[in-house]
């Protein structure tokens, strides 16, 4: 897929989050990825919880592994996350606010966690997601009120944005976050954040949308829908990475293909999308039930126990 691309744009990156433990220890995974993908998101080795259990200690070891393979085979990686509500360690989200006291401490134990992380990485990413889903769960405008916002305030993306250029001023900056797809209020709102938050002296090169698409009957992601947002991102002097798209196959395989491949079609042909990322690879490893989640059977991606789906025979069709 990536060497498809590279006819269209030498430059755009396709690229899947992948999991550390598959891709050592399932051939199958680990050929799909190599094979097909320029890019690499670690799915979940990056998140908070995972590099930092407790305050202070870090644990590296499989973001670094994901890195070395990736590096291995000439792919890029895109960071996931350093802002993210749902995936703190206790300790974090447990940072005393009550006073001015309490606030300072907690801003420096985060900014000491933020400047760790982006230094040991630092020159290993291409981009990062320094925000991931500021705004409440799935819908609305209101931003997520987590650690970061009660100790900073609503401006907290231009100080997480400007404390990661002070570690690594060339890793692409962005703010992930969903349902922002289509033309909206929450596209309003996800906007309106990168341009404040760049106004503020923050560093934000662009949007991530993150295209999971659960209803192809009410939240279907059409070609003009979608080339409206990146030109009004565009026109805003924004880049945008489609960064975890993945289409449930609910309303058939069909409809699923064309959803897989609309998007990946799309985002090519516009000079604001940079990559497009897939999130998974094979059915076999679906994140609702790693995730412990029974919202979905899992037949939403590209590969199915080893072999391509539909989806990816429209996807390489479309590119
Ligand atoms: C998901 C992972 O895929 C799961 O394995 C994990 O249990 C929960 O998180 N939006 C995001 C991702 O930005 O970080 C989420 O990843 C999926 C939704």
């Amino acid at each position: 897929l990536q060497a498809l691309a590279a006819r269209t744009r030498q430059d755009f990156l396709v690229g899947a989050a992948v999991a550390l433990g598959p891709l050592t220890g399932d051939e199958d995974y680990a050929r799909e990825v190599v094979g097909n993908f320029g890019a690499l998101t670690p799915e979940n080795a990056m998140k908070p919880q995972f590099l930092s259990p407790q305050q202070g200690v870090y644990t590296f070891e499989e973001a670094d592994a994901i890195l070395a393979i990736a590096q291995s085979k000439g792919m890029a990686v895109h960071g996931h996350t350093i802002a993210f509500t749902e995936a703190m360690p206790r300790w974090m989200q447990q940072l005393p606010t009550g006073s001015k006291t309490e606030r300072d401490a907690s801003a420096a134990a985060l900014l000491d966690y933020l400047t760790t992380v982006v230094t040991h990485f630092k020159g290993r990413l291409a981009s990062l997601d320094v925000v991931n889903e500021p705004f409440d769960v799935n819908q609305g405008t209101s931003m997520q009120q987590n650690i970061w916002y009660r100790v900073f305030g609503p401006g907290y993306p231009a100080v997480v944005s400007k404390a990661v250029y002070a570690a690594d001023p060339r890793v692409l900056q962005y703010i992930n976050e969903n349902g922002a797809d289509v033309p909206g209020q929450r596209q309003d709102a996800l906007l309106k954040l990168i341009l404040d938050t760049n106004a503020q002296g923050g560093h934000i090169h662009g949007a991530g949308l993150q295209a999971h698409v659960y209803n192809l009957k009410t939240d279907a992601i059409s070609a003009d829908a979608l080339t409206r947002t990146l030109n009004r991102f565009g026109d805003a002097g924004l880049h945008v990475r489609i960064s975890e798209n993945d289409v449930t196959d609910g309303q058939g395989k069909d409809a699923q293909a064309k959803q897989y491949a609309t998007v990946l079609a799309t985002c090519l042909r516009s000079p604001t999308c940079v990559s497009y990322t897939t999130w998974g690879v094979d059915d076999r490893y679906d994140w609702w039930i790693d995730d412990g989640g029974s919202l979905r059977q899992g037949h939403d991606h590209l590969f199915n126990n080893g072999q391509p789906t539909p989806a990816y025979d429209a996807v390489k069709r479309a590119l």
